[in-house]
């Protein structure tokens, strides 16, 4: 075997591509995380474990107090999760990695949604499997089709991935949507593998969790998104199969142990006031609906309303790439997401984040509509 042959082929995502061609003058409508900072509260919190000298090694699943929150926070969707469910990872990038590293083997297949977040294809293929990719189309308001799958699925399947709320679409599931899918994946006895770091950011809706009766969920977060933490990276998985050690085990020979004073601030994240999550969720509805409106006022451009993240994911009539397209869009100091990114799938459709100003996205969607003028020629 060539030295690093499991890494052939793969690179770093697209997005990254996108960000490395901002300068001063761009707006960014590229970026995957809130431009809020973490609430006061939870700053603090982070500032006060490092004097208070949580400064050393823990425990290798997370601190027990702060798993017992999240467990606690979980029961809303299965109502016997125990903090001896739960793993704390370095983000839930972590947490997806683990989950693959344990489950594969060396010829499994694995169902993964195109368009779809960009790290699941490559930890599938590290892990040694190989993706077999599902549509999310914009007919279906880019939910699975439990025909699709069914088209797809081999004997040697083992998981199915899913992500509601979805990163690029920004669709999501119902209930229904939720049952069909465990129904698919029972009859085939699969895992399923549910990141649900959205999981609050839902627009005039409640979350419906993959937690549930079925056993073989892993259920994927973070709270990157929800307490704006991105650069603190915490994540965490939950699961009532009886795994959690064998992830435990990957966690110690992954990171040791997650960062200590981090847990601090999650666990006051977890405990303490949620105003002002619910204060960023309904100012990014505000710039949903802005965007939403104004692109599709764009000739030749089609947009869905998005339930939940932060993202719009439109489709447009013009004969261009999708890479194209936004690398035209950079050149005129406009930073968006090719579609095609996240997928084979994602073509003909552009990505842009509204976790951003109202201002800003004015501003990116004039010039987006320059482009367009452009295009059409
Ligand atoms: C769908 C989805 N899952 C997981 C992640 C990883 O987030 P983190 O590692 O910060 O928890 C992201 C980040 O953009 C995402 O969009």
């Amino acid at each position: 075997m060539v030295v690093g042959a499991r890494l052939e082929g793969i690179q770093l995502s697209g997005i990254r591509k996108m960000f490395e061609l901002t300068t001063e003058r761009s707006v960014n409508l590229g970026l995957g995380e809130p431009d809020f900072q973490p609430a006061q509260h939870i700053r603090q919190a982070l500032s006060d474990a490092v004097e208070k000298g949580y400064n050393k090694y823990g425990p290798t699943s997370g601190i027990s107090n702060l798993r017992e929150a999240l467990a606690n926070g979980a029961r809303k969707y299965r109502s016997d999760i125990t903090a001896n469910d739960i793993v704390v990872t370095t983000g839930s990038t972590q947490a997806l990695m683990i989950t693959a590293q344990y489950l594969f083997n060396p010829g499994d297949d694995v169902l993964l949604p195109d368009p779809g977040f960009v790290l699941n294809v490559p930890q599938v293929r590290i892990a040694g499997a190989r993706p077999l990719m599902y549509p999310l189309k914009q007919e279906h308001e880019f939910i699975p089709q439990v025909d699709d799958l069914e088209k797809l699925v081999t004997p040697k399947t083992v998981a199915i991935y899913t992500n509601s709320p979805s990163n690029p679409t920004g669709g999501v599931m119902s209930i229904e949507d939720i049952r069909a899918i465990t129904q698919f994946a029972e009859d085939h006895d699969l895992w399923i593998v549910s990141d649900e770091v959205y999981d609050q950011i839902v627009y005039d809706r409640e979350h419906q969790s993959f937690l549930g009766d079925y056993d073989k969920v892993i259920h994927i977060n973070s709270l990157s998104k929800t307490y704006a933490m991105t650069g603190w990276r915490f994540g965490f998985l939950i699961t009532k199969a009886p795994i959690i050690d064998k992830l435990s085990i990957l966690n110690y020979y992954t990171i040791a142990c997650p960062n200590v004073p981090t847990q601090h601030a999650a666990l006051a994240a977890m405990t303490g006031p949620q105003e002002h999550v619910k204060q960023m969720v309904n100012e990014f509805k505000r710039r949903r609906d802005l965007i939403v409106d104004r692109l599709n006022r764009i000739d030749g451009i089609h947009c869905l309303v998005p339930k939940g993240a932060f993202y719009a994911f439109p489709k447009y009539d013009f004969n261009i790439s999708a890479l194209d397209f936004a690398m035209e869009c950079a050149r005129s100091d406009l930073i968006c997401t090719h579609g095609s990114a996240f997928g084979d799938a994602g073509e003909g459709h552009i990505r842009f984040s509204y976790a951003n100003s109202m201002d800003n996205i004015n501003k990116g969607i004039d010039i987006f509509e320059e482009v367009c003028e452009k295009i059409k020629g």
